[in-house]
């Protein structure tokens, strides 16, 4: 993941649109926490935190003592987000990469609950995952295919249709629902929503 993440990250944060600088970001699995770095380079007054199993966050400690410029901008959150409560704090930021693939239907939607809770009004979600029924290139679509099947073949997991991920975040309070697909990793997307 600290690979994949490491050619991604570039593109994900430069297409990320806020509406204002975010203060304070939750990256829930967010491991490596390479995440987290770029969006405290990119906004530098934002504070964010790493949710993770502790072996996740065992990465997080490595690329917090190769980072020192952001290191104090970023702390480490200990939480299983499917049977824990997230932090007790309010984020006008949360990202989830490569996570909603790995759960099912009712896990995401107990996750979307979550967010939606830990969030104000105007806040930004960002999923970064794989989704099936994307447009585009027959390039694009059939590497999209070939993760979906990939991820359910070998890791458990699906790529879900962007209108369901939608839905889940329409009924949970989100809205501005789109979908943004990276040039540089084809089969890769960002769905973004704005809490209302
Ligand atoms: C596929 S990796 C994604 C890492 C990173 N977000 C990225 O996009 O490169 C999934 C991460 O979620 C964490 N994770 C999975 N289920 C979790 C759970 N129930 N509670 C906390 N962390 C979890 C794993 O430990 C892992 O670090």
């Amino acid at each position: 993941m600290r690979w994949l993440g490491s050619s991604t990250v570039t593109e994900v944060v430069s297409r990320i649109k806020m509406p204002a600088p975010p203060k304070k970001m939750l990256d829930i699995g967010g491991s490596h926490g390479l995440y987290c770095v770029e969006f405290c380079r990119k906004y530098p007054a934002l504070k964010a935190t790493v949710l993770d199993w502790p072996i996740g966050l065992e990465n997080a400690k490595i690329t917090l003592t190769q980072e020192k410029d952001v290191a104090p901008q970023i702390d480490l959150f200990e939480c299983d987000f499917e049977n824990d409560d997230l932090p007790p704090e309010k984020y006008d930021f949360v990202f989830l990469g490569n996570i909603i693939h790995g759960l099912n239907e009712d896990a995401n939607q107990v996750l979307f609950k979550k967010i939606a809770n830990a969030t104000a009004s105007n806040s930004t979600i960002a999923i970064l995952d794989q989704y099936s029924n994307v447009k585009g290139s027959p390039f694009v679509k059939g590497v999209a295919s070939l993760i979906g099947w990939n991820l359910f073949l070998f890791a458990g997991g699906r790529a879900y249709d962007f209108d369901l991920v939608k839905k889940w975040l329409e009924n949970h309070g989100f809205g501005s629902v789109a979908l943004t697909h990276l040039s540089r990793s084809p089969g890769f997307s960002v769905i973004t929503a704005r809490k209302k």
